[in-house]
């Protein structure tokens, strides 16, 4: 992220660049401005053509007008200049990735923590990565670790064939294996078959936890990830206790603030052991 303002200064009247916060997101040859909804047509289409003059490689500038949103965590967005495909390759940790920014969920913020998360996979481990959007954590984690086994669903059409795509691009069919629908029909048929469970739905976690619980063999590792609004700041304390009090037998490892989603409002991480795979029917322990 750059800071636009001091990009734009001189080209954008004064009373609208004061509105102008934060900077701008490049993925591939796109970039993602958020510029303040008062901002004439003109002005947007001056800021996105300046960026373009500014940065060669951005071909296409797209301003964001909404977060994301719905089931699929797609975020709103308005053309600005350039090019008007949506559909840009991004490179990471040595993986090409082919994302589109306007259909599926893609965040080039989220590098450090795949990366992080790939750095403690073990050789021969199965994972279920849960919300795999177009692949990233599954692809990371591939080219990182040996031989691993990922089943990797997502709900997502859009996202699902970028991610196939993704994975015969980095030439991963031995080792990732997508799947189209909802990730709690994959756990029928794999109870305590899995060794790592990534669950990055930060806006519904919650409520998959006692899928991804059945889904863990004893003693399995949980990536929880979770957006937490806290009056006093104990992000991680908060969800901790939410979790902790209804799965005793889940056992923190390590935790984390992601990344900032407001003023009171982070995404965290959750580590956690889980010591016995849960009752099949209620998912609890
Ligand atoms: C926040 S995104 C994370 C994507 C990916 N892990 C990443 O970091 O780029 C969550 C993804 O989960 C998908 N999703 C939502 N509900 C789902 C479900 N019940 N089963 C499978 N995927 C789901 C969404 O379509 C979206 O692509």
């Amino acid at each position: 992220m750059k800071l636009l303002r001091s990009l734009l200064k001189g080209y954008v009247p004064d009373d609208e660049l004061h509105r102008l916060s934060g900077g701008f997101d490049t993925l591939g040859s796109i970039a993602i401005v958020k510029l303040p909804t008062e901002w004439s047509a003109e002005s947007k289409r001056r800021a996105g053509e300046l960026l373009m003059l500014k940065v060669p490689r951005i071909k296409s500038v797209w301003n964001q007008t909404s977060p994301v949103r719905g089931e699929y965590r797609v975020r709103g967005l308005e053309h600005i200049a350039g090019d008007t495909s949506t559909v840009t390759e991004y490179r990471e940790a040595g993986v090409r990735m082919f994302v589109d920014v306007a259909s599926a969920y893609f965040s080039p913020r989220l590098s450090t923590e795949r990366l992080r998360v790939a750095d403690n996979v073990k050789n021969g481990e199965r994972i279920f990565n849960m919300f795999s959007g177009v692949g990233s954590f599954s692809l990371v984690i591939a080219k990182k670790a040996g031989q691993v086994t990922i089943l990797s669903s997502e709900i997502n059409p859009v996202a699902f064939k970028l991610m196939v795509r993704n994975v015969e691009l980095n030439r991963m069919q031995n080792r990732v294996f997508p799947v189209l629908g909802d990730c709690r029909d994959q756990v029928e048929g794999n109870e305590g078959t899995f060794d790592r469970v990534i669950m990055s739905l930060p806006s519904g976690s919650w409520e998959f936890l006692p899928y991804a619980i059945r889904a863990c063999k004893p003693g399995a590792m949980v990536h929880y990830y979770s957006s937490v609004r806290s009056e006093e700041r104990r992000f991680v304390e908060d969800e901790w206790k939410r979790v902790s009090s209804t799965y005793p037998f889940l056992v923190l490892r390590g935790s984390r603030v992601v990344t900032e989603l407001g003023p009171r409002t982070k995404e965290i991480v959750l580590d956690m052991v889980c010591e016995r795979t849960a009752n099949p029917d209620t998912g609890s322990s």
